[in-house]
């Protein structure tokens, strides 16, 4: 494993499948109440730039878990950035904590932090890519089937930091990944081409969501305004109308497709109550996933 977990491409398809597997340890371990310190006399500085529930409670909660202590750190108290040069606080933070974990705008300033940073540092999301929250789901889809191969995920909605998770996730482990957005919000060219670059995966962009989603075992979707550019979700809304992830968009993958969402999900726009509440919902699975599959990364990369 590299120093810092800071993209998914850095990893190999080895290093993906060990991840998975150490997660599912120890979320036995977790649920079995069994001791594991691993963090011991360890300390989690956790950085925010923007508001979490998932991210904050599974980081603390885990390292809490694994005998260690998790402290908050959030948009109004370091000010990063703004307050003190990244550069600075890295190697400040990094002298008092074990591990780091950071939620920022801007990709640059996680990639600063972890060039100055001593510790591992974790990305909790940036504006560019959240690798967390798709070890997570790559976790809940492997405890629905007997195996990762022929997998056909389908992400409706914005090209965002969610999809360029996946694109790299798609970069190592052979995958059809398939991004349905509306013109003008597809991911970032570089990252489609990173992906396309392995010719296990194929990967498709399109833009027509009914035509994009048949034969798909996942269906992904995501805000369609993420952190950053709620003024927009006005505009957008309109825009992503027909992007809407509802029954009878689920019912077009003539499958038995799974639901997925990163959360948190904003109900009558891009999904409905009733594609939350279904039986092939795995929201919440993903929601907890988070726990597990971020202990397995700071446990590997402390070990
Ligand atoms: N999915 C996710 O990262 O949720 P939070 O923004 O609540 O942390
Ligand atoms: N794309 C969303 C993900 C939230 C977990 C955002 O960045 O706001």
């Amino acid at each position: 494993m590299d120093k810092h977990f800071l993209h998914i491409k850095n990893l190999s398809k080895e290093e993906i499948l060990d991840l998975i597997k150490l997660s599912k340890d120890l979320k036995s371990k977790f649920r079995n109440k069994e001791d594991f310190k691993h963090f011991h006399n360890k300390s989690l500085a956790m950085i925010f730039a923007k508001p979490s529930a998932r991210t904050r409670i599974s980081f603390e909660t885990g390292f809490t878990w694994m005998g260690g202590h998790a402290l908050f750190l959030g948009p109004n108290d370091i000010g990063i950035g703004k307050r003190e040069a990244i550069k600075d606080i890295a190697r400040v933070v990094s002298r008092y904590n074990d591990v780091i974990m950071a939620r920022l705008f801007d990709h640059a300033h996680i990639l600063e932090l972890a060039e100055y940073s001593d510790s591992p540092v974790v990305n909790g999301l940036t504006d560019y890519n959240h690798p967390c929250q798709i070890m997570a789901d790559i976790l809940t889809i492997s405890e629905r089937r007997d195996s990762l191969d022929d997998l056909h995920v389908c992400y409706v909605g914005d090209g965002n930091n969610i999809v360029h998770s996946w694109l790299q996730l798609a970069s190592r482990l052979p995958m059809k990944f398939t991004c349905v957005c509306p013109e003008g919000f597809a991911p970032d060219k570089e990252t489609v081409n990173l992906a396309k670059a392995n010719i296990e995966s194929e990967i498709i962009v399109t833009h027509d969501p009914m035509e994009g989603v048949v034969g798909a075992d996942v269906i992904y979707t995501d805000v369609w305004a993420s952190m950053g550019q709620k003024e927009e979700a006005e505009k957008r809304e309109k825009i992503f109308a027909d992007f809407q992830v509802n029954g009878k968009m689920m019912a077009r993958t003539g499958k038995n497709t799974l639901f997925m969402h990163c959360l948190p999900a904003e109900r009558g726009r891009e999904t409905t109550d009733e594609v939350m509440e279904a039986e092939y919902s795995v929201v919440f699975d993903q929601a907890e996933n988070r726990l597990h599959a971020q202990n397995a990364i700071m446990v590997a990369l402390t070990s």
